[in-house]
């Protein structure tokens, strides 16, 4: 395998300005696996691929691994505990912990929670009204940040699950901005500064939280107790490594789930007969009611087509700790390596008609190994995707029985692409009556580069 001169320093200018964007153009301009090499007489490889066979190579190999953006912090400081998660960890300390952890996040956990997510979609749903405009983004990210703070922290102390969740969300949005990371020093008044204290305050309040549910009188059903439970069986994660795990579950569960949301509602407005049919099944099969299991099989293909043409996390990132090899290339140690998963969704070869969206193909398709990865692959495959997929289907049958939102005529949707796919500007919709049928709302934006809104999928 070559390197591609002169294509290191374009990439990377592509991927800071628009990751599905550079991504797209990597594989128009040099095919499905491509290498880089920083500039410099000792430049480390940046290796771009979406081939299922190297895929493979990659993602199931210790030897590659994951690297995230939360800061380090000093040596012993709490930002430096609590930002170790399953993300990071590697080898039998890794397969320990997930070990530890699925369980509390089975399909069946995600059911017994049923009630309690259908109870907060119920609450917010109270609110809303026909004729309203609402910005989806902000209606999902409350949802979801409330649903992520009842299951798994607890609905017993449900404020204070919430207060723990917003801290979360704040943290990790002061490891990403631009003013933290470049100015890292201690100093009163700095983000910098005021990160590691909020670190130091949540992982003060998750350990409480942790000890109160190891006092059998405070053990309840949420995600969090299942895997104190877990861990005081057979051990293996100390209190302080648990407060990580804790923090990356919020994370990695609130805003992707939020996105998956957002995206799906997005999809169906622009697919009115589709949208119809699919609330008239909703209605006749559960009557109001949120579903017990994947009753309406239309729901379940919706989902998964839009996280084929949305993966709202669309690419991930590994590194190789020790030389490796894959098939016709030497990877030497520190070769940084990309996968766009939004890339692999869209071969014509596993997905017809790729840019299409259309549900109904998940009726026979089977995709061959590493062409669909909405929740990742491999030995840090999600470890959410049940209990996710069982949110979604609650949230959207119970919101689809009575609402349909639609963008406003003309309203311009870009993407804008962190660790996450968000709308850039949020996502203003009326609310129509579900079950009724509509037109569809034009719209513009790039949002015309992950489907095709043309009509020839109706
Ligand atoms: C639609 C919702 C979700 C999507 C699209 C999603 C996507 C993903 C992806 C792509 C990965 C792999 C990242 C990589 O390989 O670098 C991942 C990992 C992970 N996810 Fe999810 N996720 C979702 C919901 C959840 C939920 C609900 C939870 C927890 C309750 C969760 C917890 C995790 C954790 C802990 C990992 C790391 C696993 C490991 O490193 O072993 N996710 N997720």
């Amino acid at each position: 395998m070559d390197v591609q001169p002169f294509g290191y320093l374009p990439t990377l200018w592509r991927l800071a300005r628009d990751p599905i964007g550079c991504f797209r153009w990597v594989d128009r301009r040099y095919g499905r696996t491509a290498l880089f090499r920083r500039p410099g007489r000792r430049g480390k490889l940046l290796l771009v691929t979406s081939d299922p066979d190297w895929i493979r190579e990659v993602v199931t190999d210790d030897g590659y691994r994951n690297s995230t953006l939360a800061l380090a912090g000093p040596s012993g400081s709490a930002q430096r505990r609590i930002r170790r998660s399953l993300f990071r960890l590697h080898g039998e300390e890794h397969r320990r912990e997930r070990r530890l952890m699925l369980p509390a996040l089975q399909k069946r956990t995600a059911d017994a929670h049923r009630d309690t997510m259908a109870g907060i979609v119920d609450e917010t749903l109270a609110s809303w009204r026909v004729g309203e405009r609402r910005d989806l983004e902000r209606e999902m990210k409350d949802l979801t940040r409330r649903i992520a703070a009842a299951t798994l922290f607890g609905e017993s102390d449900l404020a204070a699950s919430e207060a723990a969740g917003r801290s979360i969300e704040h943290w990790i949005q002061l490891n990403y901005r631009n003013r933290t990371r470049i100015l890292q020093l201690d100093i009163p008044g700095t983000p910098y500064a005021e990160m590691l204290a909020l670190a130091q305050e949540l992982e003060a309040s998750l350990l409480e939280m942790i000890r109160r549910r190891r006092s059998e009188s405070a053990r309840g059903p949420d995600l969090l107790s299942a895997i104190v439970r877990a861990v005081d069986a057979e051990g293996g994660i100390s209190e302080r490594n648990l407060v990580g795990q804790s923090v990356v579950m919020f994370l990695a569960a609130h805003e992707t789930t939020a996105y998956a949301l957002v995206w799906t509602l997005f999809l169906l407005s622009q697919h009115p007969e589709l949208a119809v049919r699919l609330s008239h099944e909703l209605r006749n099969t559960l009557g109001g009611a949120p579903p017990k299991d994947n009753e309406v099989a239309l729901l379940g293909h919706v989902i998964q087509e839009s996280l084929r043409l949305f993966p709202v996390v669309p690419y991930t990132v590994r590194v190789a700790m020790r030389p490796a090899r894959l098939p016709g290339l030497d990877v030497p140690r520190h070769t940084r390596i990309l996968i766009p998963f939004d890339v692999a969704h869209r071969r014509a070869e596993s997905f017809p008609r790729p840019q299409v969206f259309a549900p109904e193909r998940w009726q026979s398709l089977e995709p061959p190994p590493y062409t669909y990865m909405p929740f990742g692959a491999g030995l840090h495959m999600c470890v959410g995707a049940s209990f996710a997929t069982r949110t979604l289907e609650i949230v959207l049958s119970m919101l689809l029985q009575r609402f349909q939102p639609v963008p406003a005529a003309g309203a311009r949707i870009d993407r804008r692409v962190t660790v996450t796919i968000a709308p850039r500007r949020g996502l203003p919709m009326t609310l129509l009556e579900a079950g009724r049928p509509f037109e569809r709302a034009p719209v513009r934006g790039d949002v015309h580069d992950m489907v095709d809104l043309s009509g020839g999928g109706e």
